[in-house]
């Protein structure tokens, strides 16, 4: 039976998914910090948490719990591709993916550097004109920062944790 939702967010995007399925499926919600002392190892969980550098951040951290399902909050838009990489680099393959958006203003000194990073390399892309229709949409929200949650794409995972409690009632 899954305990809790655990979650990890750096500017807010993985915060409102997580409260938000929370809310809807009516189970205790913790940041991985306070898990530590609410919940025990192996302990079954779902972990939201956002995408860096094609990986799940903190996912080696809340392996100490049973991860039923991650849903991984990231900028880029959906591919089976991208899937792919992430559960490669998070070594984990229930990977549900949620779109989330950009927030520079809320980002730490370090992280600005390694986004301006990636918009350099973007650009520099694009100048030469090989930047696929998915890296142009990307390029565009990185130039001026993106808001998006789309609540209605947790459907699926709130269909599929209804059927887990079925199957275990
Ligand atoms: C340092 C850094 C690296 C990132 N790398 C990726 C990435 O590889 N793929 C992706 O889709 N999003 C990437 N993002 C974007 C975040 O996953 C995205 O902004 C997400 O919505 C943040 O969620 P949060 O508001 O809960 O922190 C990166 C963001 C930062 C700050």
């Amino acid at each position: 039976m899954i305990k809790a939702i655990v979650y990890n967010s750096n500017t807010g995007f993985t915060k409102q998914y997580a409260y938000s399925f929370a809310t809807s499926v009516g189970l205790p919600i913790y940041t991985l910090k306070e898990a530590k002392k609410k919940l025990n190892k192996n302990d079954k969980i779902i972990y939201f948490s956002w995408i860096a550098a094609d990986k799940i951040y903190k996912i080696n951290e809340a392996k100490r719990y049973d991860i039923a399902y991650a849903a991984a909050v990231g900028m880029n838009l959906y591919s089976d591709e991208l899937i792919e990489l992430i559960k490669k680099r998070s070594k984990f393959e229930n990977i549900y993916y949620l779109q989330g958006g950009i927030r520079w203003r809320m980002l730490k000194p370090s992280q600005r550097i390694m986004m301006k990073l990636i918009l350099w390399m973007l650009k520099r892309k694009n100048k030469k004109n090989k930047l696929t229709d998915d890296e142009k949409v990307v390029l565009d929200r990185m130039n001026y920062g993106y808001e998006t949650v789309d609540l209605d794409s947790l459907k699926f995972l709130i269909e599929w944790y209804n059927n887990q409690k079925e199957l275990v009632a």
